[in-house]
């Protein structure tokens, strides 16, 4: 690795599993400091805090337990974060829920919760995240005062099927992708997102519909945290200076076929 995000502050929602997890480590090894912003500490698949394997490994990380689903927590979460490190260049919004219901069982209960934090979390982290950007100089050699990287899906672009909340969810974060993008741009805000395709996280036991999945994925393997991680990497990276608004996808060709 390099040290492509060396002297950045970074916050990582979700950061505890999966796709947040290796966004957090693959960061502290580029030579961020790594907010670990989640519900619990445990890993959905088992193994190690991310805590302790970004310590092991040397990187710096500092963990603050956080529902993205409420204003007042992301809100102090942040603001420690200005306090012990001075700043906040980077947002990863990746925390989010599925119900896996259809639009009639769908209940307003489960459709509240599944928006609550899929898309006002996201809501909330940006905007947290970009009372603090606007207000600070950019770091040297770069132009952006800060960068936000959503983490949507392909599905919202296409249908998620059976998961009606999940998928209206992550259609509404691409659009606030590009409204943020649009809105900040003068102020040196960059907005991305990256949209994964099906990638291999939670409980071996757990993974279903992999079938499905594979066949609609051109390349003959599903997806890695660590292949979503690569593109945070660059999007928070200063090498990312003239993209915002966009959606990229990490899909193995699946919006393409
Ligand atoms: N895995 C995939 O195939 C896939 C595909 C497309 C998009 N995505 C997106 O990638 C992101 C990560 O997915 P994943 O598969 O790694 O998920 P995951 O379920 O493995 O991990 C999600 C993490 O978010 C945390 N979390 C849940 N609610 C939270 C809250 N209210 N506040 C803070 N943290 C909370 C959980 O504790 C967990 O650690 C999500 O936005 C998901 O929609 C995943």
């Amino acid at each position: 690795m390099t040290d492509r995000l060396a002297g950045r502050v970074c916050f990582v929602t979700g950061a505890s599993s999966g796709i947040g997890r290796a966004i957090a480590r693959r960061f502290a090894s580029e030579g961020a400091r790594v907010i670990l912003a989640d519900t619990v500490s445990d890993p959905l698949e088992g193994g190690p805090t991310t805590d302790s394997l970004i310590t092991d490994a040397g990187g710096t990380c500092l963990s603050i337990p956080t529902d993205v689903s409420s204003w007042s927590a992301i809100d102090a979460a942040i603001t420690q974060t200005i306090a012990t490190f001075g700043r906040l260049d980077v947002m990863v919004n990746n925390a989010a829920v599925s119900d896996g219901y259809r639009l009639l069982d769908t209940t307003e209960e489960s459709w509240d919760r599944v928006m609550s934090i899929n898309l006002k979390g996201v809501y909330f982290g940006c905007k947290r995240a970009i009372q603090q950007m606007v207000k600070q100089d950019p770091l040297d050699g770069d132009e952006a005062r800060g960068r936000i990287v959503n983490i949507s899906s392909q599905h919202g672009m296409v249908c998620a099927p059976s998961d009606f909340s999940y998928g209206v969810s992550k259609a509404g974060v691409v659009y606030m992708t590009r409204q943020i993008a649009v809105d900040y741009a003068k102020d040196g805000i960059i907005c991305n997102a990256v949209a994964p395709g099906k990638i291999l996280t939670g409980r071996a036991d757990g993974m279903v519909g992999l079938d499905y999945s594979q066949s609609r994925t051109p390349m003959d393997r599903l997806g890695r945290p660590e292949d979503v991680a690569s593109a945070a990497v660059y999007l928070a990276s200063a090498e990312a200076s003239y993209i915002t608004g966009h959606n990229l996808l990490m899909d193995g060709g699946w919006m393409a076929f």
